[in-house]
């Protein structure tokens, strides 16, 4: 393939959308489709997130995290072969950053704005060379605005929450069960959507994708094909 890019490494995706609408997976698989990395930048918001609730800063403190705070957090995402594997003070935390609790609070320390800006260097350098396909919420809009291919992924309520319970392993999909989860992706939603800094909104030039109904193979190849046309200089 001939690659048109500037970057050493091939082009940059950018995939946002809120939450349960198939981001990470489907990064995750283009990734490896494309012989990219991943950088699910979720996974460091959770991981601050985390480590704050770890350490008991109460949440009415949040707003006022200082640079030297969050340095003592011991938050890193160390690049490995596919992506990145967070750790806090040097311990793996890749299961703990899904649970319940950070789930519940991640919006709440995702929408302070030095948090924002303190995480910006390491999200940036991992686009450095290019060959990435990073997912999260203002990847096109603000990380990566000069991406070469952006994709806005959206997808119904009911259908986004049904993934997230059977993805945990959840059997059961009850219909209450579903209202629950589908009520807490938009409380979520909500903050991310109408927080001041880099809110969730989709980027003027990206591709809106539906998934909806998509068989998840299917929207790995039609972003696998964006891409290798963007990659291609088309
Ligand atoms: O996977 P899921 O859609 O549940 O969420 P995630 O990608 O792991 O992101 C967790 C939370 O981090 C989001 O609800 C946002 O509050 C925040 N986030 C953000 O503000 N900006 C990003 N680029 C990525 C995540």
């Amino acid at each position: 393939m001939t690659q048109r890019t500037h970057r050493p490494d091939g082009i940059i995706v950018a995939l946002d959308g809120p939450a349960g609408s198939g981001k990470s997976s489907t990064a995750k698989a283009l990734a490896a489709r494309l012989g990219y990395r991943h950088l699910d930048s979720g996974a460091f918001y959770r991981a601050i997130t985390h480590a704050a609730l770890q350490a008991e800063i109460p949440v009415e403190r949040w707003d006022s995290l200082t640079p030297a705070e969050l340095d003592a957090l011991e938050v890193h995402g160390a690049a490995d072969g596919a992506g990145y594997h967070m750790t806090v003070a040097g311990r793996d935390v890749g299961e703990a950053i899904r649970s319940e609790r950070v789930n519940a609070h991640v919006s709440r320390m995702a929408a302070v704005p030095s948090v924002r800006e303190w995480l910006m260097d390491a999200l940036r350098e991992a686009g450095a060379r290019g060959g990435l396909v990073a997912d999260g919420r203002d990847i096109g809009t603000v990380v990566f605005p000069d991406a070469e291919l952006k994709a806005y992924l959206v997808c119904a309520p009911e259908e986004r929450a049904r993934r997230r319970l059977l993805e945990r392993g959840e059997p059961d999909v009850a219909p209450e069960a579903l209202r629950a989860e589908a009520a807490r992706l938009q409380a979520r939603d909500e903050i991310d959507s109408t927080r001041a800094v880099a809110p969730l909104t989709q980027a003027a030039d990206a591709v809106l994708v539906d998934t909806t109904g998509m068989e998840f193979g299917e929207q790995v190849e039609r972003l696998a094909r964006l891409a290798l046309e963007r990659a291609a200089g088309g």
